[in-house]
């Protein structure tokens, strides 16, 4: 049985394929910060299409005389079982800013070492060292939960790293992934308007912020829409799926030991429609010793549905009464304008509004031409066969 990540794996030049057009884009936005202009980027694109795999691709490969730090903020959402405060994205932020320069010499390792102890201090939640006054000529906060002090430092901090580095570093790049549990936070315009705001003054430091959420979503829109935080000037760029042409070269270049006829190959397609996540958890329950015609592409992937969808059985689970109902009403009557909604779940307009905007955020509902459609596709495939076979949606 092959074996393809499920998820982005830390080898990535062994199972990362293709996506050159992509990689010119992106390297080229970035290459500005050599001329001392700095282009914010907002990566979009459907859940398992590949944007993070993508990023991490691409800060790997970037020279070194740019920084790049990685921030995936599930991740902290996750470490606070919900509860994400501003000030735990800047520690981890600043974390990660400063392993940048771990390796650097004289002046930046001198700052790593002070960062070090002062994130140490932050952590121990140590209120005494007024005294050590600044790194890089940027005050230190003076007590652990001064978020103001903490942000205005830590916003500060890349542009300051390549100006002290003497013609070495010429920018930072910090990719903030799953940026949509920014969402979550009591004031997620303060939040983005302070990205907005030190951008405004660093030529050499650009944000990258992506992940799972539709172009349509609320936070979208206030992260870059036209009242949003940076009013349209993000560089807005999508991630798309594989085209047929490429899940072909995928396949045979990753898991030559499939087999397929040549209806086989298009029905796979169509079960996949392109997204590599779907095109590896599939692959991996598949087998060496079939040749796969169109019935045995379908026998297959409904046969092992459960395997294959467990990503989304998790995603389902995770999700509220509320939002399920709100989900599988639309899986039950296909795309609904917002009052044909509202008529047919049993519940009041705001609790409507409320978990439209967190299924928005989390990419699973989208919003477009007035109608409210499901984005996961794979999502809704498993919920309709769950419902066809027990009678009922999984609970
Ligand atoms: N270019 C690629 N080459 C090979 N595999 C890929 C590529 N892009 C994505 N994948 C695989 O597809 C899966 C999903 O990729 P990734 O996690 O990057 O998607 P995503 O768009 O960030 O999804 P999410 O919105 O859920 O965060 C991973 O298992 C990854 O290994
Ligand atoms: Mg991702």
């Amino acid at each position: 049985m092959p074996s393809l990540p499920l998820g982005v794996p830390s080898d990535i030049d062994p199972y990362f394929y293709n996506r050159k057009k992509e990689l010119i884009s992106l390297n080229s936005f970035i290459n500005t910060l050599n001329q001392n202009v700095a282009n914010q980027i907002l990566v979009t694109g459907y859940r398992g299409v590949g944007k993070s795999f993508l990023l991490k691709k691409f800060i790997k490969d970037i020279p070194d005389n740019i920084l790049t730090a990685y921030i995936d903020i599930s991740h902290i959402y996750g470490t606070q079982k919900g509860n994400l405060r501003e000030e735990q994205i800047m520690q981890v932020l600043l974390e990660e800013m400063n392993n940048a320069i771990r390796d650097e010499d004289d002046i930046l390792k001198k700052s790593y070492n002070a960062v070090k102890d002062l994130l140490w201090k932050i952590r121990k939640k140590n209120y005494d060292f007024k005294e050590a006054g600044s790194i890089l000529g940027i005050a230190i906060p003076d007590i652990n939960d001064n978020y103001q002090k903490l942000s205005k430092f830590v916003m500060e901090y890349p542009q300051k790293i390549v100006d002290k580095s003497d013609g070495q570093i010429n920018g930072f790049v910090i990719v903030i992934d799953e940026f949509q549990f920014i969402g979550t936070l009591n004031s997620p315009e303060a939040f983005l308007w302070l990205f907005r705001s030190s951008t405004q003054e660093q030529d050499n430091v650009s944000y990258i912020f992506t992940g799972s959420t539709s172009t349509t979503s609320e936070i979208v829109d206030k992260i870059n829409g036209i009242n949003g935080a940076f009013g349209n000037r993000m560089i807005q760029f999508n991630v798309d799926p594989f085209t047929k042409k490429d899940t072909k070269s995928y396949l045979k270049e990753k898991v030559p030991e499939i087999q397929f006829t040549d209806s086989g190959l298009e029905r796979f397609y169509n079960c996949t429609r392109g997204y590599p996540a779907y095109i590896n958890s599939f692959c991996n329950i598949m087998s060496a010793d079939i040749i796969y015609s169109e019935k045995e592409v379908i026998d297959e992937f409904y046969g092992k549905l459960e395997q294959v969808a467990v990503k989304w059985i998790t995603t389902w689970s995770s999700l509220s009464n509320h939002e399920k109902c709100i989900v599988s009403t639309i899986i039950e009557n296909g795309p609904l304008k917002w009052n044909e909604l509202l008529k047919k779940v049993d519940f009041s307009d705001g609790t409507l509004n409320k978990n439209l905007i967190k299924l928005k955020n989390k990419g699973i509902l989208s919003h477009s031409d007035k109608l409210y459609k499901i984005d996961d596709h794979m999502l809704s495939a498993w919920i309709k066969y769950k419902k066809e076979q027990d009678g009922f949606y999984p609970p």
